[in-house]
């Protein structure tokens, strides 16, 4: 055990508490960014003027008729940008556009007294365009060649030899649809400028340095001009990790060009329209087996739909291809990835962050080759586990794989498999127009940043005279419960109770140069720099007691009078990384983390509707420092990924219509995202037990991501039970999302028994 991962026999880390907000968060207390508007005096409103075209040249802006708008007071443009006009990190986004890449890019800004005048004055501005050639489909951008950024490959062994020489051999193609994030709360930023130019930005985000650098930037100002504050979330989801630069820029524009309080919050619809999604991404693939259902090599290469601009795109990208293996050892394999460029919006990182997409190859590669195999998918999937001592395609030692292993037999076991696989069959012999499937899937996904420097985290604990603890960390509050995980960090590390310890919002002049909450990193590199910091904080308190075992308030008031420092900036920093991101190698994470879900489904062969009986779960997070948030987190993933798999159906114009690259799922209407009437009839979420993780605080996973990936088993038991509605041995393309229409066409073609699109070649 390291010194890093003990924990005291008195922990607050491990206590089953409720999340610290909780109570506020369900009477409406809570206060989310644009609360403060309330709060504001003098606020004004931003509003966007949105392109009509997927891609077109600006060729007249004319904003003079906006300020004949009641109540507006300035449209921002172009010309007031004193410092660089760019929203991203890539100088591929600028911020006032003259050429609009998406439909809903937005050319200007209007400022008015109210919202309402605001969007008024928006609608008044004249924008003339002079339309240009859009790509708009993925496949339309791989046939037409139309890519950016690096194309990485991750590459073991000699994939051509292990091909020509394995028993069976499959090709075929996997596409997937991209994620609307729907947070509850959209993109929300409110910003000030103080008597001495000092400009202060209230976000909903996810990353406050990048903010806080972004606003920097497009004023011209140094980063100690900018403050940005982040009090929580109502959801980020990823979706907050990038996007909300340009907005906070905006609002921290109008202010200073003001001089008044500038708010700027997307509704919905712009909010849908505007902002980046899940990447859908799209493979082909070649694979090979040896005669018992072994994994002999891969050929596959991954397409992703980045957008308008690359935004994160390459390091989704490279997660997507990190994550191709999953839980399969594959001796040979060769993962090629390439970024379109669509004119859309731009697409970033959602929960999983491109590992979720990367691990439906696999699943999708050995859901459709177990019939052809004549192998039961659970036997196939475990023949393939790694085990101990074997490595990534990208050169990581598997640690822990008996992980996998025990997790599958504890689900199998508590989920009683054998005997509800035999009930299942038993109702599709006697219902003939409806079918259930069970199915199991594993997780193994990699926690740490791929690049190596993100993986380092600040606080900041002030220990005051009379023995209660304030503390500051880097990271961002969306739900996941990092802060009240972090609390009882504080509280372990200090030996007092919880209500000693409080926490205050996340702000860039508290703990500066932070990474993204993101990664489902956040407790393990917040949580390793809260215990530095209060450890430093104990070490002189130690001194002061001698040894006298003085209790806590007098220990802190003696120190105060020695004139001992009572605070302390803690560091932290993920030891063991590197990655070449060129050759696409190295020791990227930290450790894995794991899981194992079966599910069971059943389908109405006259709809192809659908219905989740029930889900089992046994997910890896270590010694959990929160296991009520732990339990949250796994539930909530694996819903969301159930919705991305199942339900969620984004659909843009493809047409060449007028309408052509305009999304058509704008809203709650169109789009369906799960609600209770999706949740499975039975959920049994475990903890995997004995779990201990040696490198990471108090002995404790991350648990944010994985759990989304868990719903492949939701998607994989879909195949499998339209499957059932043909002969023995049919091998069923689904299309993802899964929805009863893509599901019952998979079912018709079972039916048909028409012979697998996919042959052995
Ligand atoms: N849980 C809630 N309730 N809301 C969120 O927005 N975001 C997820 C996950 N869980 C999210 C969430 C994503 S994308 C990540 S990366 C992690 O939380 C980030 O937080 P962590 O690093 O503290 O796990
Ligand atoms: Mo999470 S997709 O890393 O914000």
């Amino acid at each position: 055990m390291s010194r890093l991962s003990e924990r005291p026999g008195d922990a607050v880390v491990g206590l089953a508490l409720p999340h610290e907000s909780a109570d506020r968060h369900v009477t409406g207390h809570a206060l989310y960014t644009d609360d403060l508007v309330h709060r504001t005096p003098r606020v004004l409103h931003a509003h966007p003027v949105c392109s009509p075209h997927a891609h077109a040249r600006v060729t007249r802006l004319e904003v003079a008729p906006a300020l004949q708008v009641e109540g507006v007071v300035r449209v921002l443009t172009v010309d007031d940008v004193p410092g660089v006009n760019d929203a991203g990190v890539k100088h591929d986004e600028p911020l006032f556009p003259s050429e609009v890449m998406f439909v809903g890019h937005a050319v200007c800004w209007v400022l008015g007294e109210t919202l309402e005048a605001a969007r008024l004055g928006a609608a008044a501005v004249q924008v003339d365009y002079d339309p240009l050639p859009s790509v708009v489909a993925l496949t339309e951008a791989i046939a037409a060649e139309s890519f950016q950024g690096a194309r990485p490959v991750v590459e073991r062994g000699d994939v051509d030899a292990a091909l020509a020489g394995a028993a069976h051999v499959f090709e075929g193609t996997t596409e997937m649809a991209g994620q609307e994030h729907f947070y509850l709360e959209t993109h929300a930023s409110l910003a000030l400028v103080d008597e001495g130019g000092q400009v202060f930005v209230q976000s909903s985000t996810q990353h406050p340095t990048e903010t806080q650098e972004i606003v920097a930037h497009v004023l011209g100002v140094p980063s100690h001009a900018v403050t940005v504050q982040c009090l929580r979330m109502g959801g980020g989801f990823g979706g907050k990790e990038m996007q909300p630069h340009g907005f906070a820029a905006i609002a921290a524009l109008g202010a200073t060009l003001t001089g008044r309080p500038v708010r700027l919050r997307l509704d919905r619809t712009h909010d849908m329209t505007m902002t980046g999604k899940r990447h859908g991404f799209h493979a082909t693939w070649k694979v090979g087996f040896d005669d018992d259902g072994r994994l002999v090599g891969l050929d596959t290469t991954l397409t992703s739909d980045g957008g308008w601009s690359l935004d994160l795109s390459e390091p989704v990208l490279a997660r997507a291809l990190c994550h191709v293996d999953n839980a399969y050892w594959i001796p040979h394999v060769r993962a090629r990835g390439r970024v379109a460029r669509t004119h859309k919006t731009s697409q970033t990182a959602f929960r999983g962050f491109g590992g979720p997409q990367g691990m439906l190859v696999i699943e999708d590669v050995l859901g459709r080759c177990a019939p052809l195999l004549g192998i039961d998918p659970i036997d196939l999937r475990r023949r393939n586990f790694y085990v101990e001592g074997q490595a990534t395609p990208y050169g990581q030692p598997v640690r822990h794989p008996d992980r996998v292993r025990a997790a599958w037999e504890q689900v199998l076991a508590s989920g009683d498999v054998v005997r509800r696989q035999a009930e299942v069959a038993a109702f599709n012999a006697s219902h003939p127009h409806r079918r259930r499937a069970l199915a199991l899937t594993p997780v193994k996904f990699g926690i740490s940043f791929n690049f190596t420097a993100f993986n380092q985290g600040g606080a900041l604990v002030h220990v005051y005279k009379d023995g209660s603890v304030l503390i500051n960390h880097g990271g961002t509050e969306m739900g996941q419960g990092l802060h009240t995980k972090m609390l009882q960090v504080a509280a372990t590390s200090l030996g007092i109770p919880l209500e000693r310890v409080r926490l205050a919002p996340t702000r860039t002049d508290k703990v500066p140069n932070t990474s993204a909450t993101a990664a489902s990193s956040s407790a393990d590199l917040n949580g390793g720099a809260v215990k530095d910091a209060c450890e430093q904080v104990m070490a002189r308190l130690r001194e002061v007691d001698a040894g006298r075992g003085l209790a806590w308030d007098d220990l802190v008031r003696e120190a105060y009078f020695s004139r001992v420092q009572l605070w302390a900036a803690g560091f932290y920093r993920t030891e063991g990384l590197h990655w070449d991101p060129v050759a696409m190698q190295g020791h990227p994470f930290k450790y894995f983390s794991y899981g194992v879900a079966a599910t069971e489904v059943e389908v109405d062969g006259f709809t192809g509707s659908h219905t989740t009986r029930r889900v089992d779960i046994v997910h890896d997070v270590g010694d959990s420092l929160s296991p009520l948030v732990d339990l949250g987190q796994v539930e909530g993933g694996f819903v969301q990924g159930l919705g991305w798999l199942t339900l969620e159906d984004l659909r843009w114009d493809e047409s060449d219509g007028s309408g052509r690259g305009r999304l058509t799922t704008q809203s709650a209407s169109t789009y369906k995202l799960p609600s209770l009437g999706e949740l499975p009839d039975e959920l049994h979420v475990a903890l995997l037990e004995h779990a201990h993780e040696d490198g990471a605080v108090y002995g404790s996973k991350a648990v944010g991501e994985p759990p989304l990936m868990l719903a492949l088993s939701v998607r994989e038991a879909l195949r499998q039970a339209a499957a059932a509605f043909g002969p023995p041995g049919t091998s069923v393309e689904l299309a993802s999302p899964a929805t009863p229409e893509a599901v019952f066409w998979a079912l018709e073609r079972a039916r048909a028994a028409a012979p697998a699109p996919m042959v052995e070649v």
